[in-house]
């Protein structure tokens, strides 16, 4: 099949893909920005290494599974090559006891266009990340003449770029606040953000202001997509937000589930308002915590990857979502994924688009609202 890397939403008809793999996952020690990742009542407190080998292969078994799915419906899918994230790294800034690993693609890949763009994430332990892709992206640009491979200013990750004590003592009721005041573990130092902040809707990148995305990274955006318009979001209710895709999720042109716990604020609507989008509460998930060892919360059933305007694969014991998905005039294809989610995230989180059919459509002719940077 021919090589072409181009996809501008995450909605149209999906023709190739990239899915990750688990070996060698390893759940990195704590460092400044990874404190803001694990919940305090969470069983990873304190742990870290490879993890049990039991669970690298039941991962990998769903994550062939979902690689043999897509294939079934005719998508091309590469996989990455892992290397051996059990290794210490330093850099003149800084050193990490480990790395992470290679199952969630999207957080680290972001395709715009006929672009892949490797994201310069605020983990230390993520930092060399993007190489377990490099084989692919060789071969990308070795097939496709128009195929643009990008990298964003490698950050610094020095003691520069977080805020000392910023997870000390800190209460969820904290976490809100500062959720809603904009105040995150990260300084504005430096550009950081990661791919899995940003929504791709045509001429509109919609970026989640979190725990892994400064104001600087969407500035840096703004400026390297010149003919985009990048749009700062925050979801207030989440006490952990980090990664758009289990908080606000589109499903075709003109429709989006957003996590009841975690809305859009009202004046940050007026542009999917006013533009004749439609924004549903997605289903409650069917499960009261996730799996053991998971970075991510009970709102992964929402992180499904959909293959066209009428197709989505959502997770398989995920009933109310299906059942949602179905009554919005979606065809479901149940997959089982629970067992992948530790490494990780869900269906969405475990992909990174090459190419969907389709153009940069502007979907926001109104730009209205204060969204905009
Ligand atoms: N940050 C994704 C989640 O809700 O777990």
């Amino acid at each position: 099949m021919t090589i072409k890397v181009s996809s501008w939403n995450e909605f149209d008809p999906l023709k190739h893909v990239i899915v990750g793999r688990a070996d060698h996952t390893c759940i990195p020690p704590s460092e400044p920005a990874t404190e803001a990742k694990v919940p305090d009542d969470s069983d990873m407190r304190g742990m870290w290494g490879p993890r049990p080998l039991e669970t690298v292969e039941k991962a990998n078994a769903q994550l062939d599974a979902l690689a043999a799915l897509l294939e079934s419906r005719g998508v091309l899918v590469d996989r990455p090559t892992p290397i051996q994230w059990n290794q210490a790294v330093h850099t003149p800034d800084f050193s990490a006891g480990s790395m992470f690993g290679c199952m969630p693609p999207r957080d680290v890949l972001l395709t715009v266009g006929n672009e892949i763009l490797s994201a310069p994430m605020s983990f230390r332990c993520r930092y060399f990340e993007y190489l377990a892709y490099q084989p692919l992206m060789q071969h990308y640009f070795d097939a496709d003449p128009d195929f643009r491979w990008e990298q964003a200013p490698r950050p610094r990750l020095s003691e520069d770029s977080y805020k000392p004590g910023y997870f000390d003592e800190i209460t969820t009721d904290e976490r809100l606040k500062r959720t809603a005041n904009l105040d995150f573990v990260t300084t504005e130092y430096e550009p950081l953000f990661d791919a899995a902040d940003i929504m791709r809707l045509g001429k509109d990148l919609f970026c989640q202001h979190g725990l892994t995305t400064n104001r600087r990274g969407m500035q840096w955006l703004q400026r390297h997509f010149p003919d985009h318009r990048v749009h700062s979001v925050n979801f207030p209710g989440d006490p952990y937000p980090i990664h758009i895709d289990a908080t606000f999720v589109p499903l075709r042109p003109g429709l989006i589930i957003n996590n009841p716990n975690r809305p859009l604020p009202d004046d940050q609507r007026q542009i999917f308002n006013s533009n004749d989008w439609e924004i549903v509460d997605a289903a409650t998930p069917v499960h009261n915590s996730p799996p053991p060892l998971c970075y991510s919360s009970v709102w992964l059933s929402m992180n499904c990857l959909v293959l066209d305007h009428k197709t989505v694969i959502v997770e398989a014991s995920e009933k109310n979502q299906m059942e949602q998905m179905d009554k919005l005039g979606m065809e479901v294809l149940p997959l089982p994924f629970r067992d992948a989610y530790p490494f990780g995230g869900g269906l969405h989180c475990a992909t990174a688009d090459v190419r969907r059919e389709g153009s940069c459509e502007d979907y926001f002719p109104k730009q209205v609202g204060n969204t905009r940077l």
